[in-house]
């Protein structure tokens, strides 16, 4: 907001958080986000506070940006974030005539909801945030689109307004009612879920068949009606996003007492663990049969490349289940070691790529970072106790790998 022009406050309640941006620091890693930070916390458009009474006084217009985690024991979404900035925000806004726009993906229903605890001429807007991590500087400032769940024309105006230098990049806007808006956001990545864990379903059959399922990826991503992007098969989706996602949505159409149009995605998230556990069986496999004895090197930790965030991670979801069942596992991430550290304690972490290798039986690449793509398997291949490599995310030069003495294995083909 800040870069397209306009004077931004950003409230959060972790005053660690609020002093590591006032210096110009991101508390995670996303590529290009501290420079802009420090760009603008240098213009003095962009500052920090705690204080709502602050955010109240300055905006115009309030962006709530908090998250919706599952719920601890359910698979509904975990609204108490959102419902915080409002109870908190709403008291305050009497007679300010403010817009609150809401970007968390949330339960349908919601925005309703929510709208309903402002006070009069207090007006709320849907505005689902569609971002990548790891893309998510140029995913901002040029999105796909831009979504406005609204309920009057004043609302849209100023969405317009506030995002004009976006919208005249020739972006597109789709104006909908509050309940489109939520769907929006749920059913797209309903819908990239379930493309993942269609390739996925298909690896599974080119195992079974001796088929690779890169080509017949390939081979279908010509055909522009399905394209080719999500379609990389491997050890599955994580984050903190698509998982937790396809189970709200399919709790909140139970809710909504039309859970059979959804009993798909329990498929789709079925396809995706199984995934998780066909690369600890092929491990085993490598390894003899057992675990017991063996050093388990894990190449990654993030949920994907170019990012710390390690929320239902695949990678440290094999190394923990490899870990209960007797392997001696170490791990090496390029930027996710602390977050993991803390979340996997027990595991055992490497400074380097080539520290995690050293005596490996079996090495597993399970997070795409280019940094794992540069690397020589031919000087690897001395560092190793044995040359067994099981490539998660068909990223890997198979050829190049072979090539240098070494056994490649990858999810979907021979
Ligand atoms: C996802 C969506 O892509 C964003 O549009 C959305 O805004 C975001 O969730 C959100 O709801 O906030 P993100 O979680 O950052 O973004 O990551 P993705 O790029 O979607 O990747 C998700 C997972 O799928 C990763 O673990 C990735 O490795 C995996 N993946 C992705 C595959 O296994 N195969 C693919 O072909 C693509």
């Amino acid at each position: 907001m800040a870069e397209i022009g306009h004077e931004v406050l950003g409230i959060d309640v972790d005053p660690d958080k609020i002093a590591a941006l006032r210096a110009g620091r991101v508390p995670f890693y996303e590529p290009g986000l501290e420079e802009l930070l420090a760009k603008h916390v240098a213009t003095g458009r962009l500052r920090f506070t705690t204080s709502y009474e602050e955010v109240a006084e300055f905006g115009e217009v309030h962006f709530s940006c908090v998250g919706t985690p599952q719920s601890p024991g359910g698979n509904a979404a975990d609204l108490r974030h959102v419902d915080a900035v409002i109870e908190n925000l709403a008291p305050l806004l009497a007679g300010r005539n403010a817009l609150v726009v809401g970007k968390s993906t949330v339960p349908v229903g919601t925005a309703e909801r929510l709208a309903a605890m402002l006070p009069e001429g207090t007006e709320l807007a849907w505005n689902p945030e569609f971002l990548r991590e790891g893309f998510a500087v140029e995913d901002t400032l040029r999105p796909d689109r831009l979504v406005f769940g609204v309920r009057s024309t004043a609302a849209e105006a100023r969405l317009r307004a506030v995002y004009a230098p976006v919208i005249s990049n020739g972006t597109p806007v789709v104006v909908t009612d509050f309940p489109t808006a939520e769907l929006v956001k749920t059913s797209a990545n309903a819908f990239l879920a379930t493309k993942i864990s269609f390739i996925n379903a298909m690896a599974e059959v080119c195992e079974a068949t001796g088929a690779d399922v890169t080509l017949l990826a390939e081979a279908l991503s010509h055909d522009t009606r399905i394209g080719g992007r999500f379609l990389r098969a491997g050890v599955g989706f994580g984050g903190g996003c698509l998982p937790k996602d396809i189970r709200a949505f399919m709790a909140r159409a139970g809710e909504l007492g039309v859970d059979q149009a959804l009993t798909f995605l329990r498929e789709v998230d079925h396809i995706n663990m199984r995934r998780r556990s066909r690369v600890v069986d092929l491990a085993r496999e490598a390894a003899g049969g057992s675990f017991l004895g063996r050093r388990i090197a894990v190449l990654g930790a993030a949920f994907k490349p170019d990012s710390d965030d390690i929320r239902d991670s695949p990678a440290l979801n094999v190394a923990a289940q490899i870990q209960l069942q007797g392997g001696n596992v170490s791990v090496y991430d390029p930027k996710a070691m602390d977050n993991a550290r803390k979340s996997f304690p027990t595991l055992a972490y490497a400074t380097s790529a080539e520290n995690t290798l050293g005596q490996a039986d079996v090495v597993l690449h399970l997070t795409e970072w280019q940094e794992f793509r540069d690397l020589d398997p031919a000087v690897l291949r001395d560092m190793v106790a044995r040359p067994y490599i099981i490539d998660g995310r068909n990223a890997l030069d198979a050829e190049r790998w072979r090539a240098a003495g070494w056994t490649y294995r990858a999810l979907g083909r021979p």
